[in-house]
């Protein structure tokens, strides 16, 4: 699903840690493509405006499509929850299948975009929002 990423911008905050200070010793994080991360660097510069919002797939942002995929192959995810997609060898197969075969790519999003469209909305005891994902909140 991360691959409705393949359109819309993101808030320069959203991955400042990956480009600035991803650990000690090493300010950038390592599966980030080095010439995309230097590009993210100029457009989301230290203390930039935090209403400054990027495009997510940096090749094709307008279109949906598996180039969201192939940006991966490449190491052009935005985001970690992006990115680990592909560093992960359990979910790589299924990311070079993506970048390879468009029409399937499409035909498993249909089916997982419907299931989640059927989640349906929870309020009140019905759901629980979650300040820390590990925890159930009150
Ligand atoms: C498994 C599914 C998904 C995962 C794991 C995922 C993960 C993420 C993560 C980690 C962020 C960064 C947010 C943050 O750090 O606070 C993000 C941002 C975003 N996601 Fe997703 N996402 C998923 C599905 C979707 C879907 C289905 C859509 C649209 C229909 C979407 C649209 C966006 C947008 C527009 C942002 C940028 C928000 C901003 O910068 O203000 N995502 N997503």
């Amino acid at each position: 699903m991360a691959a409705a990423h393949s359109v819309g911008f993101s808030h320069c905050g959203k991955f400042a840690n990956r480009i600035y200070n991803f650990s000690r010793g090493n300010p950038v994080d390592p599966t980030l493509n080095r010439a995309y991360a230097t590009q993210l660097q100029q457009m989301c510069p230290r203390n930039v405006d935090p209403r400054i919002a990027i495009n997510m797939d940096p090749i094709t942002p307008n279109t949906f499509d598996n180039t969201y995929f192939k940006n991966l192959q490449q190491g052009k995810g935005l985001f970690t929850s992006d990115q680990i997609l592909y560093t992960d060898l359990k979910s790589r197969p299924t990311v070079d299948a993506w970048a390879g075969n468009s029409v399937a790519f499409q035909q498993a999003f249909i089916t997982a975009i419907t299931k989640l469209g059927r989640v349906g909305v929870k309020t009140g005891r019905g759901g629980n929002i979650r300040t820390d994902c590990g925890v159930l909140g009150r």
